[in-house]
């Protein structure tokens, strides 16, 4: 390979035994990866001062500079080196810190096939999105957000031992705001549920860990959007999309009964499919500003006037951010592709058909009456998998949802 495509990693621990281990089980990478090993925080931030590096694996506990100190040091000033904690036994609290701090963490001893996946996921997503257009981009946002505390808190209790829909309740009730939005999510007629749901407990009970899990990080997501700071930017109006295109793709998968699996999935999907829109509002204020009036003026297809003031479109931009953040590939996929699904490699019917689709079905639904009808989807991906002839049904479908919603 290249020297020049070859990714950089920087592996920081004290303990020479676990840096030794690393390097010998990380050899057979060497080919594709160029690794740095070091023993403190502070070389470490020398190394970066020197070396261009695309990935920093650190450990937290350690003397003089312990791991949250060093990933905020590099937060702030290499904010584009992807962060991942690789610790053994934490307090609780210093966890939660972390998480915050870090795109991801493992958990040490970490099976170095773990490692050597999540890192060639990572690097994969990378090469996917990685035109230099969205780099250029993503290297002009101060620093990505990292995970929100809450949603790492559920992972956490839902891959426990014992997970406890008791514990995930009162993880979410301890944030105000948050039970706040989440009982009017959960109470609007999307779910059509039958009850009130009066508190956070009722809800997980009814709609499920996973549902709950995808409704906690995208209500989060946008909380904490500053409506003061971007009053241009209407973010009901995109919540409420994301929530139309989220219950049509579930509808969508389940119309077409693909996998089972994918229902959960979709939900994600469909409330973070348009996620990108934030980060280049809060990043790129007048420029996507801009953009937006212009889209709303021409008619214009937003995305292609976001490649040409950018390079890139909030599609990529948002599963760029969902892959930091570890999220399943197919929500990913369907994110990076929900407008030009023929430009992604699946070649079967699936969460990115299902988010595709429910995303045109909803502007379809939005569409100005005094312009010309434009055909939303993309015909020719369609086609290719033989289901271009459902389109009628699935209109029809979603249109029954959305009526029953607007009554
Ligand atoms: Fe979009
Ligand atoms: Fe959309």
């Amino acid at each position: 390979m290249n020297e020049k495509m070859k990714k950089r990693i920087l592996f920081v621990d004290d303990e020479p035994m676990v840096l030794n281990g690393l390097q010998r089980t990380l050899r057979k990478m060497r080919r594709e990866w160029e690794m740095m090993f070091t023993s403190s925080g502070k070389e470490a931030l020398e190394i970066l001062d020197a070396n261009l590096m695309d990935v920093i694996v650190t450990d937290l506990k350690m003397p003089e500079m312990d791991g949250i100190q060093l990933l905020t040091e590099i937060k702030k000033c290499h904010p584009h080196v992807v962060r991942i904690i690789l610790s053994g036994h934490v307090k609780h609290d210093m966890t939660l810190q972390s998480l915050q701090i870090a795109h991801q963490s493992l958990a040490k001893p970490c099976d170095a096939e773990i490692l050597k996946q999540t890192l060639a996921k990572l690097f994969a997503l990378k090469d996917i999105l990685s035109d230099d257009s969205i780099k250029k981009i993503i290297s002009q946002i101060e620093s990505l957000p990292s995970m929100p505390a809450i949603y790492t808190q559920i992972i956490e209790e839902m891959q426990s031992e014992d997970p406890s829909i008791k514990k995930v309740a009162e993880i979410i009730a301890r944030d105000v705001s948050m039970t706040a939005k989440i009982l009017q999510v959960v109470n609007s007629v999307f779910f059509g549920l039958s009850r009130k749901i009066s508190s956070t407990q009722q809800a997980v009970m009814l709609l499920g860990l996973e549902t709950i899990k995808s409704l906690v990080l995208s209500v989060k997501i946008f909380a904490e959007f500053s409506r003061k700071k971007f009053s241009w930017f209407n973010i009901d109006e995109l919540f409420n999309h994301s929530m139309s295109v989220s219950c049509y793709t579930q509808a969508i998968v389940k119309n077409e009964k693909m996998d089972r699996d994918l229902i959960s999935p979709s939900l994600m999907a469909g409330l973070l499919h348009d996620l990108g829109k934030l980060i280049l509002a809060t990043n790129f204020q007048k420029p996507y500003r801009q953009v937006l009036t212009e889209a709303h003026d021409s008619g214009h297809n937003l995305w292609d006037l976001e490649y040409e003031t950018f390079g890139t479109s909030h599609a990529e931009i948002g599963a760029y951010l969902m892959g930091l953040w570890n999220l399943e590939n197919p929500i990913i996929e369907a994110i990076a592709f929900h407008h030009c699904p023929a430009k992604s490699m699946a070649r079967n019917m699936g969460l990115l058909t299902a988010v595709h689709v429910g995303d045109a079905l909803d502007r379809e639904e939005h569409q100005a009456a005094n312009q010309e009808p434009e055909l939303q989807f993309d015909i020719e991906y369609l086609d290719n998998l033989r289901v271009a002839d459902r389109i009628p049904e699935w209109r029809q479908v979603c249109r029954e949802l959305y009526e029953r919603n607007a009554a």
